[in-house]
């Protein structure tokens, strides 16, 4: 089967990983930089693109070593090239031309968005051995050949997005986000809340010390943005938990002046406040899910099932309750393992075997793109 190096760049995390015939991860190794960006409380693009440069050679040469293979048994270079930030990506692209070039083989660019949704496809192996763990190898074979049309969601730091999905390389965007990304929302939550960076993740983990029926759990919206709408819209309900934790504002702008910190409430009411914002977030996706899917199958598309990708779908509450849907309506849910969910390189190289199969390869013009393609936004 073709082995395929897949290198990620687009943001924070610098990632290389070998694919074997698309479903078998060898080897998925990412470096994070949340330490670099810690201290300004979010992504520096300068800095990002710098450490980039730096750790790409020595992560690619890892998923190597790890996979057990040496630069000339690729079968192709894959590389994500859009959307992301473009200091970012032309880190990423250049290395993944060079490597292409010098062993003439395949280069393929791979949307980021579409590769999130690959993600649940991928068995992940134990290192040096075909022995796949985690994943039920079925669950590969159902994506590789599932119920299509399927319903896709993609939940990122940069995205929030339902698709109609015909196959792995082939899905329209139905509904988007008008402001916030679902993780951006997130990570501003866990702002409000002093939970530390990165957000997403501790926002979670406070959530789940939370209690939402204790009395002084506020109530926050949903923003469901009218009957029919597919859109998704955080901005409102991330101002609602600022006003819930630190009390309605008077003065405007910078006069604008708090009654309380979020220091000033204890670490029950904080986590309160956490839980109730994650259970306003999980119940506004749940709601648009089902409606993405009541839409598709009165348009003559009913999904076969529904597929979850992106940062935010290792969220405990939004995994449990995805899965219950899935019960209720029997249909299949594919979900990303944890490692999978967060930006990797084995999600490009794994949809990178689909579009080689297909005979969508690019040459060395392959340009960097910060925005999302056409349709899929
Ligand atoms: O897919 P990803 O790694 O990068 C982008 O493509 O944006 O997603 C990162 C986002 C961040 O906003 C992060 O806070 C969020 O995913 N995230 C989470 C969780 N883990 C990561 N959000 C909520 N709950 C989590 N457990
Ligand atoms: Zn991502």
């Amino acid at each position: 089967m073709p082995l395929i190096l897949g290198l990620e760049t687009s943001c924070d995390e610098t990632a290389a990983s070998v694919v074997d015939g698309g479903l078998a991860v060898r080897s998925n190794v990412v470096s994070t930089q949340h330490e670099l960006h810690r201290r300004y409380g979010g992504v520096v693009p300068e800095i990002a693109s710098r450490a980039h440069l730096e750790r790409l050679w020595p992560v690619v040469s890892a998923a190597l070593d790890q996979a057990s293979i040496a630069l000339t048994d690729l079968d192709a270079v894959a590389v994500g090239n859009r959307p992301g930030l473009v200091g970012s990506l032309i880190v990423g692209a250049s290395a993944a031309k060079t490597l292409a070039w010098s062993l003439n083989v395949p280069l393929i660019g791979i949307d980021h968005v579409q590769a999130h949704l690959y993600a649940a496809a991928l068995r992940e192996c134990t290192v040096n051995s075909e022995q796949c763990t985690d994943r039920d190898p079925a669950d590969s074979e159902i994506i590789n050949h599932p119920a299509y049309p399927a319903l896709g969601l993609v939940v990122s730091g940069g995205h929030t997005s339902l698709f109609d999905v015909a196959s792995p390389t082939a899905m329209v965007c139905i509904g988007k986000t008008i402001d916030d990304a679902v993780g951006e929302a997130y990570d501003k939550a866990a702002v409000i809340l002093d939970a530390g960076y990165p957000g997403g993740p501790n926002l979670d983990a406070l959530a789940q010390r939370g209690d939402t029926a204790a009395p002084d759990a506020p109530k926050l919206p949903r923003p469901l943005l009218g009957p029919g709408s597919l859109d998704f819209s955080f901005s409102g309900l991330k101002t609602a938990l600022l006003y819930a934790t630190r009390g309605t504002p008077t003065g405007r702008g910078k006069a604008r002046t708090f009654p309380r910190e979020a220091s000033d409430l204890s670490a029950a009411q904080r986590a309160n406040l956490a839980a109730a914002f994650q259970l306003a977030v999980v119940d506004t996706l749940m709601a648009k899910l089902k409606r993405a899917a009541q839409r598709m199958a009165d348009d003559g598309r009913r999904p076969g099932c529904i597929i979850i990708g992106g940062g935010v779908s290792a969220n405990s509450l939004l995994r449990e309750r995805v899965s219950a849907l899935g019960e209720t309506f029997g249909l299949q849910i594919h979900i990303p393992s944890m490692a999978l969910c967060v930006d990797n390189a084995a999600m490009i190289a794994g949809l990178a075997h689909a579009k080689l199969a297909a005979g969508q390869v690019d040459d060395l013009t392959l340009p960097v793109i910060a925005t999302t393609a056409v349709g899929l936004a």
